[in-house]
């Protein structure tokens, strides 16, 4: 298959925008839809293909707006629908496109549906949530912690009987093993695909379906006291259950009915338990998210197994996907640092598979910790740290709003910021232009092949080939800060030449079998003949 026969969702790079942080147009201190609008030029410039937005429905933002209170409409505090309208057809005058959060999992409590069918049992839909008698001993129904914290059941006076919450006590589950909830959900996504959005990313897709025996999850065995509670148990009987592809098969014949959409679906798993999520004959998620490189520890030995573990676990024809940060975790540059997080880069846009990067990221953005008088996450443990507005320029407010913002800017905004990095060459932003224009213009890089080389120390190698034209790159990358040497097996063809290093001006320098790396280098080689 030639690139330009290749799916967009396959070749493309998705951006993923925290709105709230992304550009405020109103100086209400809130970024907002006009304002993810003013910078499609900078996405353009950039060269992503696809964003894909935080939610912007209607909701009590108890957990910022993954507590949806109407799927079908959109809070004030990010504009109106006409402003979502205007969005898809900016996007798509210039050929990007646009994936929405889907948060299927539950509602808010302020939800209608929640609202009915908390007032009593037999109102018909008292079955679209998780309700429970309280176990005989008096307590919950079972031990199910919620993700961010104590029980996931909090007894409700008006419906008198308990109700299930993953997550916030704010955020009910629905019930989808009821046909008439996944019918209204898929009513809400056909909704959104009529109006053209692209594809969606569907919340805590591994969550959706429960035990139906609600048995007690088992102890972790391997439990830490200062880990967060709800590691404390095994999620045997709570998430990942068989029936869930039931649901996503069912998500998936809403998109399958509309032209080149995507399904993503958000699935912190072992890879083995991941990779299930595309589905029979994959007709599950397109894009189960992979999250090695973001939850491994940084380390060679650990990140070139999963690497290899994920290639060789992905069913035939299965499209693989790369996320180095998100709004839930610290962001890479705080995880590993500077250096390395242009490692991370490098792999992220190397590597075979759809890259998703986050807001930031790109300008090296670092967790903005804040402190706890002024957090809005009330999600366990805060993750204000890395969902602060995205810094722009170096003026006021780091050029993301005229009025107080949200959250506090972060506090190197002067030295980190787009416009700053736009003009120095060994920016992060210049080697993230150079690495997505690489990627573009190549297909060996968006399309091709992976192949493992091999690991030496902390250097690890693997190779993109194309079938069809004999271009073949290699990908040597030095997780450690000292120098080190890789050596290239005999059975590979080499040699070549340097297109790009994340540390110095190695261009056209030429390679034999003996690599030598600087410490926090990554380096792009072109091979110069295959045969
Ligand atoms: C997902 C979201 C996270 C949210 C949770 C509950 O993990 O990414 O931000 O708190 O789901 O909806």
């Amino acid at each position: 298959m030639t690139s330009s026969e290749i799916i967009w969702w396959k070749k493309g790079i998705i951006y993923h925008i925290y709105p709230l942080s992304f550009m405020d147009s109103n100086g209400d201190g809130t970024g907002d839809i006009p304002g993810i609008i003013s910078k499609i030029d900078y996405l353009k410039w950039l060269g992503v293909n696809a964003i894909w937005i935080s939610p912007v429905y209607v909701s009590p933002m108890a957990d910022l707006g993954y507590d949806v209170s109407d799927y079908t409409a959109i809070n004030p505090c990010f504009g109106t629908m006409n402003d979502l309208d205007l969005l898809i057809e900016k996007l798509h005058s210039v050929n990007l496109r646009l994936i929405v959060d889907f948060v299927p999992n539950h509602t808010s409590v302020k939800h209608p549906w929640f609202q009915k069918s908390r007032l009593s049992k037999d109102n018909p839909m008292r079955d679209w949530y998780i309700w429970r008698d309280g176990s005989v001993d008096g307590g919950p129904p079972t031990n199910w912690l919620s993700t961010f914290g104590g029980s996931g059941w909090e007894f409700d006076e008006i419906a008198g009987q308990y109700y299930y919450h993953a997550f916030l006590k704010q955020q009910p589950d629905l019930n989808l093993r009821n046909p008439a909830v996944l019918k209204e959900l898929q009513k809400v996504m056909t909704f959104w695909l009529d109006k053209g959005v692209d594809g969606f990313r569907v919340d805590v897709m591994w969550h959706l379906i429960k035990d139906r025996l609600f048995r007690d999850n088992p102890p972790n065995p391997v439990y830490l006291e200062d880990e967060p509670q709800y590691q404390r148990l095994i999620p045997a009987y709570s998430t990942d259950q068989p029936e869930v592809m039931d649901v996503v098969y069912n998500f998936r014949k809403v998109i399958d009915f509309y032209h080149e959409r995507v399904l993503i679906g958000e699935i912190y798993l072992p890879i083995n338990q991941l990779v299930d999520y595309y589905g029979f004959d994959q007709q599950g998620a397109h894009l189960p998210l992979n999250f090695h490189l973001l939850v491994e520890e940084w380390n060679a030995q650990k990140i070139y197994k999963g690497i290899n573990e994920y290639e060789g676990s992905l069913p035939p024809d299965a499209w693989p996907n790369w996320v180095l940060s998100n709004h839930d975790r610290p962001r890479v540059i705080s995880r590993i640092g500077i250096g390395q997080a242009r490692i991370a880069a490098l792999l992220l846009l190397t590597l075979r598979g759809t890259p998703t990067i986050y807001y930031g990221d790109e300008i090296a953005m670092e967790d903005s910790p804040v402190t706890p008088d002024k957090t809005k996450d009330l999600g366990g443990q805060s993750r204000d740290a890395q969902r602060t507005p995205m810094q722009w320029d170096s003026g006021p407010n780091a050029g993301f709003t005229s009025g107080k913002p949200w959250l506090e800017i972060g506090k190197n905004f002067k030295v980190c910021n787009v416009e700053q990095q736009r003009q120095q060459a060994s920016s992060m932003l210049d080697l993230y232009r150079r690495l997505i224009d690489l990627r573009k213009s190549q297909p060996a890089l968006h399309c091709g092949n992976f192949i493992p080389v091999g690991i030496n120390g902390d250097i690890f190698a693997f190779l993109r080939t194309t079938e069809g034209d004999n271009t073949v790159f290699l990908i040597a990358v030095n997780l450690s800060h000292t120098a080190g040497t890789f050596s290239i097996p005999p059975r590979f063809n080499i040699p070549g030449s340097i297109l790009l290093s994340t540390c110095n001006n190695r261009n056209n320098e030429h390679i034999t079998r003996e690599i030598v790396l600087e410490g926090d280098e990554g380096i792009v080689v072109k091979i110069l003949s295959t045969k």
